[in-house]
């Protein structure tokens, strides 16, 4: 009797800890080392895209878009309803931790994509950098993310979701739905070629 009323004593002492211990940032970025790597350099063969170095608001603005069905809730969207799922018990508290923990790590060069840089670099300063910048570092002002340490395959899929009205379609989506109209018209080899000519400028 003694012995169990201890361990059920040491047992809420400990559930008391943790409940009042807030969690760090890096504890709540364990549940996501697994899909997006323990640096959050991503892992291509899962689809889960490189977060490290991405802009904060950028981050916090798709985790709840996630979480409240605006990114990732439409039949088709394989990867993106993943992702909702691990969003879904995310408090706002948890969003802005990770958000601020995850843009702080150091960027890591992407896979590299072959690509014909000359096209890629019309058709990107053309039609993407005025709003992502002009080596696709992202423009915080403008809300649009940084691009050039995206994997070639996530970067496909995007585009190809904009276009299919997979994602910044929902009618809360207000910066979803302004991609959703730059991405039409570009096919995948332009794609490719910005990709590459992106890449080639990130030691600017
Ligand atoms: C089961 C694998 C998996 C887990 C675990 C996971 N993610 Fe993801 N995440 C993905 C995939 C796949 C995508 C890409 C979705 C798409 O293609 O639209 C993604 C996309 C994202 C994006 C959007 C990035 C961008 O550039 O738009 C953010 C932010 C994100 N995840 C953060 C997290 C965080 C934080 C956690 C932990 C709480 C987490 N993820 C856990 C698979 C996962
Ligand atoms: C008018 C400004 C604007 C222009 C021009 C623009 N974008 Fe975007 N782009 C955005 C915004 C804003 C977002 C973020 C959408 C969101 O918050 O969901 C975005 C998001 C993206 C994403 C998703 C990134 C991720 O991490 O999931 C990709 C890929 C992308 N843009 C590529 C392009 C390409 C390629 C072009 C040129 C063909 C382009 N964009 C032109 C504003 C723009």
């Amino acid at each position: 009797m003694i012995y169990r009323s201890i361990v059920a004593r040491a047992g809420f002492a400990l559930l008391l800890a943790v409940l009042m211990h807030p969690l760090s940032a890096e504890e709540r970025y364990q549940p996501c080392i697994a899909c997006h790597g323990d640096a959050g350099q991503g892992v291509v063969t899962l689809g889960a895209p490189a977060l490290a170095g991405q802009d904060e608001a950028y981050l916090a603005r798709q985790l709840k878009n996630f979480r409240d069905g605006v990114r990732g809730a439409v039949a088709g969207d394989a990867q993106g309803m993943q992702m909702s799922a691990m969003a879904e018990s995310l408090s706002d508290g948890d969003i802005s931790a990770l958000s601020a923990y995850l843009s702080a790590l150091s960027r890591a060069p992407a896979t590299v994509v072959e690509g014909d840089l000359k096209n890629g670099m019309t058709i990107y300063q053309g039609n993407c950098g005025a709003c992502h910048g002009s080596a696709g570092e992202g423009n915080p002002s403008l809300n649009a993310p940084a691009l050039a340490w995206l994997d070639g395959e996530y970067i496909q899929r995007q585009i190809n979701n904009f276009q299919r009205g997979l994602r910044g379609n929902h009618r809360e989506d207000r910066y979803g739905r302004q991609m959703n109209l730059m991405a039409k018209g570009i096919n995948s080899q332009d794609v490719d070629d910005i990709t590459a000519y992106m890449q080639s400028r990130t030691g600017d």
